[in-house]
């Protein structure tokens, strides 16, 4: 049995086309693939989160920290990683990139001979890093039955 981890970034607040949300929409499929793979969860948080919780100002402050190609601190460790053969990294597409506590992430852990699966949210754009899966992400927090069943779908052809 391989261990898994989920490791992802998501964010609350107002977000694209589904108001105020309290569980991001990555967080949402995170949560899932987690269940369904008996997976790890570990969310990418940055220590000194400024980031706004209103749409607009988010995206101003996510373009100006992608042209800066910042690396926020992120919080706490994964110490095990070690023990991990399968990982599924998680986000949303932010300015058709990732956001850069995700590069921290990467920055942090080799992850050289481990499985990586990546996925992530959007609003249309779809993926950015050739995703092994993408959803629209009003789909994963207001539609959570199809966002399972193609989650499932997805985690099947994996082999889970
Ligand atoms: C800073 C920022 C930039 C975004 N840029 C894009 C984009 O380039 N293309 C796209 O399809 N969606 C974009 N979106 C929409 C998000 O990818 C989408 O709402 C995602 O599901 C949010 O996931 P989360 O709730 O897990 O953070 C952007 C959202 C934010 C906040």
């Amino acid at each position: 049995m391989s261990k898994v981890l989920v490791a992802y970034f998501s964010k609350t607040g107002e977000q694209y086309g589904v108001g105020t949300i309290t569980k991001g929409n990555t967080a949402i499929a995170a949560e899932i693939i987690a269940e369904k793979t008996g997976g790890d969860l570990f969310e990418i948080k940055v220590v000194n989160d400024n980031y706004p919780d209103t749409y607009n100002p988010l995206v101003q402050y996510a373009k100006v920290e992608k042209q800066k190609n910042a690396r926020p601190e992120i919080v706490g460790e994964v110490s095990n990683i070690g023990e991990y053969d399968t990982i599924f990294l998680g986000y949303p597409n932010w300015w058709a990139d990732m956001p850069m506590p995700v590069y921290t992430f990467l920055d942090k852990y080799d992850l050289s001979g481990k499985t990586v699966h990546n996925f992530c949210t959007h609003e249309g754009s779809g993926g950015v890093h050739r995703e092994d899966f993408t959803m629209y992400g009003h789909i994963a927090q207001n539609d959570r039955e199809q966002a399972k069943e193609k989650i499932s779908e997805w985690l099947k052809s994996l082999g889970f």
